[in-house]
């Protein structure tokens, strides 16, 4: 119970990664505030999480993260009914169809930036600051393997993610001193709905299937293997680690 009495605002909470945060934080004892623009999807993630802890005081909210008034709003209600965040996941992503820079469009470039890498923006100007007022907190933004190499997205995602790599390094940089402590993880190839067209075994995904293959862990991750890296990187045995990334993908990165 490594969350007790705490709470955490959890984005993307409607599915993969993001959802088995959501259950893990519970499982540990917090508070969890399920944000997804999918209000259904947050919905049926807390009617889990329920259905396991026998009905706590965990709630979903309908928010898209590129709306900055939607954020702030959000936000607010959040810590008002849980009474203070004490966790940020910024784990809400997109992919960009794996599109060359020729053939990504002005809107999805747009669109890709705005998710991946605006949305984690709006919720830690107003989440950091808060979390330094109360004497501390700790954000965790989901990255990935696209914040070091070329080839787990297209243009759009390889720059967002690189970028939030950017954004996590300077949050901990200006907010460490007041006891918030920001930092990514990192992951492969997890098994979700963002992934689920990789997995279907086709000619097409037979590049896939050899890249996994080599790979020392030769598999996809779980979704709840990502979730346990988030809830160490927020918990207090984490506690002198500030701005790192962490790699969490089966030696994809070695060779
Ligand atoms: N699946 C992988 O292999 C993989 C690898 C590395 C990194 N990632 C990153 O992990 C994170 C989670 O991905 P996942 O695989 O669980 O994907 P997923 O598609 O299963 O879940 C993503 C969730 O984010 C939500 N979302 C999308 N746009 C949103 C918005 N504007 N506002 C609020 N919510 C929004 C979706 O509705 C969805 O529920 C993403 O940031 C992704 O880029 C995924």
């Amino acid at each position: 119970m490594r969350f007790e009495g705490k709470a955490a605002l959890i984005t993307g909470a409607g599915s993969g990664m993001g959802r088995a945060m959501a259950r893990a934080f519970q499982r540990e004892g917090a508070q969890v505030v399920a944000v997804d623009v999918r209000a259904e999807a947050a919905e049926q993630t807390v009617a889990a999480m329920s259905a396991e802890r026998g009905g706590r005081d965990s709630f979903a909210l309908a928010v898209d993260v590129t709306d900055g008034a939607a954020v702030d709003a959000a936000v607010e209600q959040a810590i008002a009914r849980t009474g203070g965040l004490d966790v940020l996941c910024n784990n809400a992503g997109v992919l960009d169809g794996y599109a060359p820079a020729h053939e990504t469009s002005l809107d999805l470039w747009q669109r890709v930036l705005s998710v991946n890498l605006t949305g984690p923006f709006l919720l830690a100007r107003r989440i950091a600051p808060h979390m330094a007022e109360r004497g501390g907190g700790a954000i965790v933004n989901t990255a990935s393997i696209s914040s070091f190499v070329a080839g787990g997205g297209g243009a759009a995602y390889t720059a967002s993610k690189h970028g939030l790599l950017g954004l996590t390094k300077q949050l901990a940089f200006d907010y460490g001193r007041d006891g918030v402590r920001v930092n990514a993880i990192c992951p492969g190839a997890v098994a979700t709905e963002m992934t689920a067209s990789l997995r279907v075994p086709s000619e097409a995904n037979a590049h896939v299937d050899a890249q996994i293959a080599a790979t020392p862990a030769g598999r996809w991750a779980e979704p709840e293997e990502i979730a346990n890296l988030a809830l160490y990187l927020a918990s207090a045995e984490a506690s002198f680690i500030h701005g790192t990334p962490v790699l969490i993908d089966g030696g994809w990165t070695l060779s």
